[in-house]
């Protein structure tokens, strides 16, 4: 049976009064909708009758107990206690009913409710578990508000979800659920904690991507023979600020247009959820043309889809571009539900907690390190190195969820975004291999200025989001006016006229005709006559502006303070701004501003004990942030950095990009300066170099009397050495040759060893050896001249390549400076790398057993420290020296010992040496077949990592195989293609010319591409 019309209309009155919480207030929209809601269970209910007298269905069920209510209320008199438990009963069942649940009966102290009997929802578990939170959620104040009638009370719930039996009980025309289903739920509401909300892993399966939980347990159920994994219900994600608000004048508006755009989306995504894939689809559009309004419908469409999904979302903003990885920082904070102010272990058991369901801990935190948390997870450096594992942790990461659910990414406003996120977010998306990936990225037409080559080489499509047509818009402004009278054509009209296809400015526009009285949608008249309507604003800004203008002194100023601290605030931030606190008087300016669709509170803030807001669009805030005036936003400016320092706690360094934008907006330049070279500190440990680069320049370009020669001289020198490594050469020497001429102002002689010997690299790697020499041996003149001894024994390492004399005594002697110097320094990381590159020079002049010597001690240092990078590379190095000395065993062992290292801390070049050495070993031993395998995955791994030479040698390799094996046709192919490529090793050349004189005929060279693509089999 259908629903009856009188059902739709119930159905649509709910619908329209969600939508005027933000007017009416929680309270009242509650009891309203679960009046509605009550009368259309009623008549669901006569109509199911006739249908479902007993049926079997999936359902949630959810048991509460108001533990020993009833003895607590004990001692009063019998009509009081009734009055009490009525009351309770009343305020509890409403929550049950306001999600959509039916309160299926009463039994003593405890209530049984039921969703998903009547019509199943595929949201009905989480509604079921946001019930179950809400019920403990008000607890308190149900007892505080019953004005000393119901005494403060403790809940204990369980939550299952299964099939359960719907049948008729009596004449009543009630039907109860009933079977396993009903017991479970019951038997687990006894375990559950006081206060504490307890689900089985059935139900945790539909809600998982919506709150968060303990871990899980199993547990033993009374009655039930085998123990059941369970967990508790911890929180609701805040993920909740990624959800638009669509109403309009309090009028819920559907979507105009874009259902091509919409299918086409939804056909992509179900494309990889189906057949796996990773893929990556780009909305570009103008500001205010629809983007997260079309994401909205999106979400709206794929949430309500079954299937294993997983979502993540991050939203950027202005300034995000210097925080090098702060997309995903974002992303992690936001699914692991970090706090701003948590300390940083608490961050860190949040984020550990969360991401250890998909990849090992120490991976996560390797990960957590390089997003940008203040995280030290054991032994971590705390150098650029550690930058590489830690973006293969991260993006293993994603990786990981991919291979078990299907992952969505959402990601809005990317043109705000930093480099290294939007590399990385390319880079996810194009990866190979298992997994299901679809990451969704919106962002405005700049992207693609400043990245012109979005997309390219990753699966997927750029959508441009075009204005919507006249009769579209139309159709909006109609929809949101339907409660108007008799509406003039030519008003609406004027506004489509004005739009220009742009629907938020439709949107503002009405609003502004509102807030003017031009229209009223309350009493459903427009005023035609009105003097607003001549000289209506035709920008998008301009209306914003006026619709300012009408604002109270007092909410101007409150919006203007939210502005400076951007697009997301807190109400604390804001009434330190205003030098009020946080106060009634700002929460009741704030929720004004929030009736007039300004702002939305959102239901989660991201510091704790302090509500978070954001303005509407990105725009709205900008508009409003031009209304501030220059002198005041420098106070505000200056008070919102202090905030962040305040509150930030033991994370500041997370903040520093945030808090130096502050300070130089505040033009307090001497803490500009600090913060902004600490941001870019930080930049350069995880490989921000872009960022760093901007930051120092930042910094640097402070006014001078603020900055002293000897600040601007290390600035020079920290932004020349994040230039050198984008091989940005001539600015890079630019930047060192000033460091010299400071230096030799100042006096600095150890300044000047740091540039020269920066220098001296960067002339080798642009050719230009007799340079590079000099540089070299100035730097060490230096160097010595300073007195800083670490710093003389780096210099010293790299002294060695531009010597002459090229004997192994004479090469070796720099080496072994260096480490005398480390020894006595007691600088066991650099001894340890002094005696690594001594095992180097050995192998380099075919002494075996000296290397082998090297190789122990420098790995019996990297042990003590804990580096697993350099026992990798010592373990690595030899098996080298154990092939040398012709003991292809021991070599086998020390590289698969190696290889495993390599691939625990994701260093993709470790990786891919040791599996063309294992590869290599292998054919010695005469077996090609494991040569192939793992010459497949140096194959593999040198592609991915880019890493040419070791690509050739790998297919070298294959060729090496092939031969063996008999394939001659497919041996010669390779060889002849990679013969003669300008990459190639040393060494690798000869054997390629061995291998090809084997062969009689030669085909045409393929394409390298083309040959990777075969060779990287598994
Ligand atoms: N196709 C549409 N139909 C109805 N309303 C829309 C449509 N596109 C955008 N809007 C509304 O216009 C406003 C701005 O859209 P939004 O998606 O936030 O823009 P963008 O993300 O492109 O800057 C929002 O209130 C949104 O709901
Ligand atoms: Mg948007």
């Amino acid at each position: 049976m259908p629903e009856s019309l009188e059902e739709k209309e119930l159905l649509s009155a709910i619908g329209a009064l969600e939508t005027r919480r933000g007017v009416l207030g929680d309270a009242v929209v509650d009891t309203s909708i679960a009046a509605l809601r009550q009368k259309l269970q009623q008549l669901q209910a006569e109509r199911g009758k006739h249908t479902a007298s007993r049926q079997r269905k999936q359902a949630t069920v959810l048991f509460a107990d108001v533990s020993g209510f009833t003895s607590i209320c004990s001692g009063n008199d019998a009509e009081t206690v009734t009055d009490a438990i009525n009351s309770l009963w009343e305020a509890l069942d409403s929550i049950i009913i306001s999600r959509g649940g039916t309160v299926d009966k009463h039994i003593g102290d405890c209530v049984m409710a039921v969703w998903g009997t009547r019509g199943v929802r595929e949201d009905d578990a989480v509604r079921a578990v946001d019930a179950a939170l809400a019920m403990q959620e008000t607890a308190p104040a149900i007892s505080g508000g019953s004005g000393g009638l119901i005494p403060p009370f403790r809940i204990r719930i369980g939550i299952h979800t299964g099939p359960v039996f719907l049948s008729d009980v009596g004449t009543t025309g009630e039907y109860t659920a009933m079977g396993d289903t009903v017991n479970m739920a019951s038997r687990l509401q006894n375990l559950a904690p006081l206060g504490g909300v307890r689900i089985t892993r059935e139900t945790w399966k539909h809600v998982k991507n919506r709150f968060l939980f303990s871990p899980m347990e199993a547990v033993k159920v009374k009655g039930i023979d085998r123990e059941v994994t369970t967990c508790l219900v911890e929180a609701r994600k805040p993920g909740g600020c990624l959800g638009l608000d669509t109403s309009v004048l309090g009028v819920q508006t559907g979507m105009a247009g874009r259902r091509e755009e919409l299918e086409t989306l939804l056909n992509h995504f179900r494309a990889v959820s189906r057949s796996g894939g990773y893929r990556m689809d780009t909305i570009i559009g103008e500001a205010g043309i629809g983007k997260s309004r079309l994401l909205h419908e999106f979400r709206t469409r794929v949430e309500t889809e079954p299937g294993r999904v997983v979502f993540f979302n991050a939203r950027c903003t202005p300034g995000m571009e210097d925080t090098p990885c702060g997309v995903f920082r974002d992303i992690l904070r936001i699914s692991a539900g970090v706090l701003e102010n948590d300390s940083s272990r608490a961050a860190m058991e949040k984020l550990l907690g969360f991401m250890g369901g998909y990849v090992p801990r120490e991976e996560a935190a390797r990960a957590c390190f390089y997003a940008g948390f203040n995280t030290s997870p054991a032994g971590f450096a705390h150098t650029d190195r550690d930058a590489i594992p830690g973006r293969e942790a991260l993006a293993g990461f994603f990786r990981a969820v991919a291979e078990r659910e299907t992952v969505l990414l959402y990601l809005e406003d990317l043109h705000w975004a930093d480099s290294v996120s939007l590399d990385l977010v390319g880079e996810i998306a194009s990866s190979k291999g298992k997994g299901s990936l679809f990451a969704l990225c919106l962002a405005r037409p700049p992207l693609l200025l400043s990245r012109p080559n979005w997309g390219k080489g990753v699966p997927g499509t750029t959508l441009r989001l075009s204005p919507l047509s006249p009769s579209e818009l139309e159709g909006l402004v109609r929809s949101i006016l339907r409660g108007v009278g008799s509406l003039p054509d030519s008003l609406v009209g004027m506004i489509v006229d004005n739009s220009d296809g742009n629907p938020f400015y439709a949107e503002e526009l009405l609003k502004m005709l509102a807030e003017e009285g031009v229209i009223d949608l309350q009493k459903g008249v427009v005023n035609t006559g009105s003097p607003a309507l001549r000289g209506v604003p035709t920008t998008l800004a301009g209306v914003l502006q006026a619709r300012l203008d009408s604002l109270s002194e007092d909410e101007r100023r409150v919006l203007q303070a939210a502005s400076v601290v951007g697009r997301v605030f807190w109400d604390l931030t804001v009434g330190e701004i205003c030098g009020t606190g946080a106060g009634e008087a700002i929460t009741g300016f704030l929720s004004r501003a929030e009736h007039r669709e300004l702002i939305r509170r959102l239901e989660r803030s991201a510091f704790a004990g302090s509500g978070e807001y954001l303005f509407k669009h990105a725009i709205l805030r900008d508009v409003t942030y031009e209304t501030v005036l220059l002198r005041v936003r420098k106070k505000y400016h200056r008070l919102a950095a202090r905030w962040l320092m305040e509150n930030a706690g033991d994370r500041t360094v997370e903040f520093q990009g945030a808090i130096a934008v502050h300070f130089e907006l505040g033009e307090d330049w001497p803490e500009a300066v600090k913060w902004l070279s600490e941001a870019g500190d930080s930049a350069v440990v995880t490989s921000g170099y872009t960022q760093a680069v901007s930051l120092y320049t930042r910094a640097l370009s402070v006014p001078g009397e603020f900055l002293g020669n000897s600040r601007r001289a290390r600035l020079l020198l920290k932004r020349g050495a994040a230039l050198e490594k984008l091989s940005r050469y001539p600015e890079a020497m630019d930047d060192l040759e000033q460091v010299l001429e400071l230096a030799d102002e100042q006096g600095d002689p150890g300044l000047s060893a740091e540039a020269l010997s920066t220098m001296a690299w960067i002339a080798t790697v642009t050719g230009h050896r007799d340079s590079a020499r000099e540089y070299a041996f100035r730097a060490r003149d230096f160097a010595e001249e300073s007195g800083e001894m670490d710093l003389l024994a780096r210099v010293t390492m790299r002294m060695a390549d531009y010597e002459e004399d090229q004997t192994y005594g004479k090469v070796l002697s720099y080496f072994s400076r260096a480490l005398d110097i480390y020894t006595s320094t007691g600088n066991e990381n650099g001894a340890a790398t002094a005696l690594l590159n001594m095992g180097n020079v050995a192998l380099a002049f075919r002494l075996p057993r000296e290397a082998g010597g090297f190789y122990r001690r420098s790995m019996e240092k990297y042990e003590a420290l804990g580096s697993r990078w350099g026992i990798a590379n010592c373990l690595g190095n030899l098996g080298c020296v154990a092939s040398a000395l012709g003991d292809t065993g021991e070599a086998v062992e020390n590289y698969g010992k190696s290889m495993e290292m390599s691939l625990s801390i994701g260093d993709r070049e470790g990786v891919a040496i040791c599996s063309l050495n294992l590869g290599d070993a292998c054919l010695e031993q005469g077996s090609p077949e494991k040569a192939l395998l793992h010459h497949g995955l140096a194959v593999r791994t040198a592609d991915s990592a880019g890493i040419r030479p070791l690509l050739l040698a790998a297919l070298r390799g294959r060729a090496q195989a092939h031969l063996m094996l008999g394939d001659r046709a497919r041996a010669a192919v390779i060889l002849r293609s990679i013969t003669n490529d300008p990459a190639m090793a040393p060494g690798e050349g000869e054997r390629i010319e061995g291998l090809l004189q084997g062969l009689d005929t030669l085909p045409e060279p393929t394409a390298i591409d083309e040959i990777v693509k075969r060779e990287a089999e598994e």
